[in-house]
C-alpha cells in the first residue's frame, strides 16, 4: 500500500512533526510500505489528489494538523488517515473544552480560566502560582510559570493568541500514558531539572523517563484508567497520549489530568515510542498498527 506521512506544516511545532514524520516515514519504509512525504502546505488538498495514497499517516502536530482541520481535508477526499477524527482532535486541541469534557466524565482536571490576553499582562488574574498558555499549542510553545504575587505577570507579546488559558498551577511529578486504542501501554515519570520544556522536551538527555513510572500502584492504576477514560470521552481513535501531574504528598488527590494529546509526538526523545517498546511492541509494529487503524 502507497502511505502518504504528512509532516512538518505551518505550526509551532514544525520541527517536532518533520521529526516524527521523518522517524516514521523511515519505519513504514523498512516495513515495505511504498511512502511518500508531504510537507504539509497550502497546497495540501491538491497534492493529495495527486498522490492518491491509500491511507495517509498524520505525523502532524499542533494547530491545523492535529486540530481537526487536516482531519476535514482527509474526511472530504476520502482518504483513511491514522490518529483521532475531526471532533476529537479538535476538542482535544481546546485546552478548555477538552476539561469540560473531562469533568463531565469525572475525571479530575486542573482549574483555569480564559481571559484576554493584555489583562493577562497586566494584572495577576488569579493567585500565584499559575500557569499561562496558549489554549490550543503543544510542546510547551509559550507557556509561562508565575512563581508567586512578587513576580510581575507575563510579558506576553504578540505572538500569543489574543484569549489566554491561565490554569492554576499544579505541582508534583510528570507522568504520561499512551492509549493505543483500547489499551493504556504504561505510565512514564518524566523527570526534568527544571520545567519539561521544549528544550527538556527534544533536546537528548534533556529529560530522563522512568518507565515504567515508580509510583504507588493506584497512582500507576489510576494513570492508565484515567488515560482510557479521557481518550473513550474525547472519541479519540488510534494512538493517544494523556499527561498528568501528581502531588504524591496529596496521594490519590493529588492525581490531576493535565491534557490529552491526539497527535502524540514519534520523535526519537518522545515518550510514546518508549513506552510502546515496555509494552513489547517495536517502533515499526507501532507505525504498522496505526495504519491498520486508520479510517475515514
Ligand atoms: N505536542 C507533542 C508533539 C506531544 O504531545 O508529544
Ligand atoms: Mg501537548
Amino acid at each position: 500500500p502507497k502511505v502518504c506521512v504528512l509532516m512538518g506544516g505551518p505550526s509551532a511545532e514544525r520541527e517536532v512533526s518533520l521529526s516524527t514524520g521523518r522517524e516514521c516515514a523511515a519505519a513504514l519504509r523498512d516495513g515495505g510500505f511504498t511512502v511518500v512525504e508531504l510537507d504539509a502546505q497550502a497546497d495540501l488538498a491538491a497534492r493529495l489528489v495527486e498522490i492518491a495514497p491509500d491511507v495517509v499517516f498524520n505525523a502532524l502536530h499542533g494547530r491545523w494538523g492535529e486540530d481537526g482541520c487536516v482531519q476535514g481535508i482527509l474526511e472530504w477526499l476520502r482518504i483513511p488517515y491514522t490518529h483521532s477524527g475531526v471532533l476529537a482532535s479538535a476538542l482535544a486541541m481546546d485546552k478548555t473544552r477538552s476539561k469540560d469534557v473531562f469533568r463531565a466524565a469525572g475525571l479530575p482536571v486542573v482549574e483555569s480560566v480564559l481571559a484576554p490576553r493584555d489583562e493577562v499582562a497586566s494584572r495577576h488574574v488569579m493567585p500565584p502560582p499559575y500557569v499561562v498558555k496558549p489554549n490550543n499549542e503543544g510542546s510547551s510553545v509559550g507557556v509561562y510559570l508565575v512563581h508567586d504575587a512578587a513576580n510581575s505577570p507575563p510579558q506576553l507579546d504578540a505572538a500569543m493568541p489574543e484569549t489566554v488559558m491561565v490554569e492554576a498551577f499544579a505541582p508534583g511529578r510528570e507522568l504520561t500514558t499512551t492509549v493505543m486504542g483500547d489499551r493504556a501501554l504504561t505510565v512514564t515519570d518524566i523527570l526534568t531539572d527544571g520545567w519539561y520544556d521544549y528544550d527538556a522536551k527534544y533536546k537528548p538527555g534533556g529529560s530522563r523517563h522512568v518507565v515504567p513510572a515508580d509510583v504507588p500502584q493506584v497512582i500507576f492504576d489510576a494513570c492508565m484508567e484515567y488515560a482510557q477514560r479521557a481518550h473513550d470521552a474525547l472519541g479519540c481513535r488510534g494512538l493517544s497520549r494523556t499527561d498528568f501531574r501528581w502531588d504524591a504528598a496529596r496521594g490519590l488527590d493529588g492525581l490531576v489530568l493535565l491534557e490529552t494529546n491526539t497527535q502524540p509526538g514519534m520523535t526519537p526523545t518522545s515518550l510514546s515510542p518508549e513506552q510502546a517498546a515496555r509494552a513489547g511492541i517495536s517502533f515499526p509494529e507501532l507505525c504498522r498498527w496505526m495504519i491498520g487503524d486508520a479510517s475515514c
